[in-house]
């Protein structure tokens, strides 16, 4: 693939230009990102890095041993099995450098995380949209479909992402279905298993499974961002075979050296801390979920709670002027209500074709902004019917 084509559409996303081009006075319920303090222990971890004499050095390539040493403790896996990188996103870039080739298949999530098919292609691999199950759960048997369909020849599949708790549904995945999903995986030769658990210990009510609780054999990519409330670090990790990791690694390397040392100290803390930070954060995740019952129109409210993280999944409704789930409804609909409602949202096209008719609104910010963007929802909706 030419240079040309993998930078082809590779356009700043329609998360962020959607943002972007809202009016200043604007709500966001647009990022994906928590709006409650980033946790003291690390707070106090920066500011004693910070205070302490000495030098601020590069680091060991493979990141602070610390770090390695409290991710490792927390899988319950070897340090060897650990790949520090600058968020989980530079893991999910370095690992499909390292082991995909140029015009390889990826199957990814529909709708999913819009990063996997832009990484995808400047890993100079083409995507493939697999349909997830109902309300966005992981279905075996649809991404067996989607696998069969590839063929074995050339255009097979060569790895698979996952994403549970999913990005924008918040829809989970089974035990029983990682599972089946992992056999699968294992009858295509050549196929490679990762698995995006970023969200998965920002749970509401039950614990999530991770696909290393069914194999060792995948790479489970997660991070500080989301569950230890801190995405402005910029620490993530892969977990997997040494084997597959290590060529991963010199691809990080190359593009980053190492996460920002001051980073993997605020991560270390966090990560020791880890009985204290979960629960405050879900306990944060709790009080924004209640204030959408509470304070949500009802068309929002009816919706329910996903099994993890902070998005609500909307299909734009009826009045907007179209069926709901209609081609295009959902752009039209979140550019209304960001240019004439003063809330900014997500068009759930942004995710693949099957968010089409969708908003994606994350509730994750500060609560009395979320409280004051549903308000304006509700007036821009009674408006609107
Ligand atoms: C599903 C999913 N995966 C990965 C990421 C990247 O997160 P980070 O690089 O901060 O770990 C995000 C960020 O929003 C996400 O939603």
């Amino acid at each position: 693939m030419t240079a040309t084509a993998r930078m082809r559409g590779l356009d700043t996303s329609l998360i962020r230009s959607f943002a972007l081009d809202a009016p200043s006075a604007n709500i966001s319920l647009a990022l994906g990102e928590p709006g409650w303090p980033l946790p003291l222990v690390a707070r106090l971890a920066l500011g004693d890095w910070a205070h302490r004499p000495g030098s601020c050095t590069y680091g060991p390539n493979a990141g602070l041993p610390e770090l390695q040493a409290a991710v490792a403790d927390r899988a319950g896996c070897r340090t060897d099995e650990v790949m520090l990188t600058a968020g989980s996103q530079a893991a999910l870039y370095a690992v499909m450098t390292a082991h995909l080739d140029p015009g390889d298949v990826v199957a990814v999530p529909d709708p999913g995380f819009p990063a996997y098919r832009t990484v995808a292609r400047l890993a100079g691999a083409t995507a493939v949209a697999y349909p997830m199950g109902s309300a966005g759960t992981l279905d075996p048997a649809a991404l067996a479909a989607t696998l069969e369909q590839c063929g074995t020849g050339p255009g097979a599949v060569r790895m698979v992402v996952l994403n549970h708790p999913g990005n924008p549904t918040g829809a989970g995945a089974s035990r029983a279905a990682l599972e089946q999903v992992a056999e699968l995986c294992e009858r295509h030769a050549g196929l490679l298993l990762v698995s995006d658990e970023v969200y998965r210990e920002l749970y509401l009510e039950r614990p999530q499974p991770s696909l290393r609780e069914v194999t060792h054999e995948g790479i489970v990519t997660e991070s500080v961002s989301k569950a230890w409330s801190a995405p402005g670090l910029r620490v993530g990790w892969a977990l997997g075979p040494p084997g597959l990791l290590s060529p991963a690694r010199l691809v990080h390397n190359a593009m980053n050296t190492a996460p920002a040392r001051p980073s993997q100290v605020a991560a270390t803390a966090l990560l020791r801390a880890s009985d204290d930070v979960l629960p405050a954060a879900r306990a944060e995740l709790r009080a924004r979920w209640q204030t959408v019952r509470d304070q949500g129109p009802a068309w929002l409210s009816s919706l329910g709670t996903p099994e993890g993280g902070f998005y609500l999944w909307a299909p734009v409704p009826a009045a907007a002027g179209a069926s709901v789930g209609a081609s295009g409804s959902g752009q039209a609909w979140a550019r209304d209500l960001r240019d004439r409602g003063g809330v900014t949202v997500v068009p759930g096209s942004a995710f693949g074709p099957a968010g089409d008719g969708h908003v994606r609104l994350s509730v994750g910010g500060p609560l009395d902004e979320l409280a004051e963007g549903l308000r304006r929802i509700a007036a821009f909706s009674q408006e609107a019917s």
